[in-house]
């Protein structure tokens, strides 16, 4: 097994905001097929160019939101456990990724008793505990049911905040004990639940949180996002991180950016191990 962090990724070539699902995303605000492409491609340099390997799934017309590989499952070891999502239009995106998943010698478990369960983008471990974010997308009894299957602790999180609708939206793990969020997508309990579990909570704005500061992907220590977090990639850069940008918009009129384009295929629970 290669050494590398490998991200799956799958290409924008059947992107586009064909329904809406979430706050951001509006059908009369299409998204730019070209700049998409060029966005989705500089994402993708500039992964490898921080060390990691890109392997894609092939992209698959009516399935807009097939770029957001965040979502496909819970990857833990080489096991996988895949996604039910909450919403129909993307129901449709279960198989490829347990196709794909199974193919690339995974082990795949169904969310338990079809519980709406969102994989990577709400289910993100910080150290060896799984936070997990409910409400919005993925039922809390789900979560626990999952993290008995895994055998791990997981301490779930209220989404108060509809356009923060994934976990990935407002909390970003860099480091056992160290991560990035936003705190008015939490209520004063699961603010307490972070405070008490990661020492080191770097805090985004308002006006960075709605940049998708949080959704950020991970190398290493590299901590790449979308353009417009200059507050974050300072406090980054004084916590001995390196940030870096790309511009993303295309992707956040999807409700997405960085982060959810992604999935770390060596595991949700290496995202900044190696520091
Ligand atoms: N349009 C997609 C949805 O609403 C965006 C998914 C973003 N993914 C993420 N991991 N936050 O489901």
């Amino acid at each position: 097994m290669s050494s590398s962090p490998r991200i799956l990724m799958c290409a924008p070539t059947h992107y586009g905001i064909h329904y809406e699902i979430n706050p951001w995303m509006k059908t009369e605000r299409q998204a730019d097929h070209a700049l998409a492409q060029l966005q989705w491609r500089a994402l993708r340099d500039q992964l490898i160019a921080a060390g990691a390997e890109i392997a894609e799934i092939a992209p698959v017309e009516g399935l807009p939101d097939l770029v957001f590989t965040a979502n496909a499952a819970l990857i833990f070891k080489r096991r996988a456990v895949i996604s039910h999502f909450k919403h129909v239009q993307r129901q449709g995106e279960e198989a490829h990724f347990r196709r794909w998943l199974g193919a690339d010698g995974f082990e795949v478990f169904e969310t338990p008793n079809r519980f709406s369960f969102e994989g990577a983008g709400d289910a993100l471990f910080c150290g060896d505990t799984l936070f997990a974010g409910y409400r919005q997308r993925s039922d809390a009894l789900g979560h626990q049911q999952i993290g008995e299957l895994l055998g791990v602790r997981v301490l779930p999180l209220e989404l108060v905040d509809a356009y923060y609708y994934h976990l990935d939206t407002c909390f970003c793990p860099l480091a056992p004990g160290v991560a990035i969020y936003y705190p008015g997508a939490f209520d004063d309990y699961g603010r307490r639940v972070l405070a008490a579990h990661v020492p080191t909570l770097i805090e985004v704005e308002a006006g960075e949180a709605e940049s998708f500061a949080c959704n950020a992907a991970v190398v290493g220590r590299t901590v790449i996002t979308n353009v417009g977090c200059a507050d974050l990639h300072r406090q980054l850069r004084t916590a001995g991180f390196t940030p870096a940008e790309t511009p993303l918009g295309e992707f956040v009129k999807a409700g997405g950016s960085a982060k959810c384009l992604t999935l770390r295929l060596d595991g949700e629970e290496a995202a900044g191990w190696r520091v």
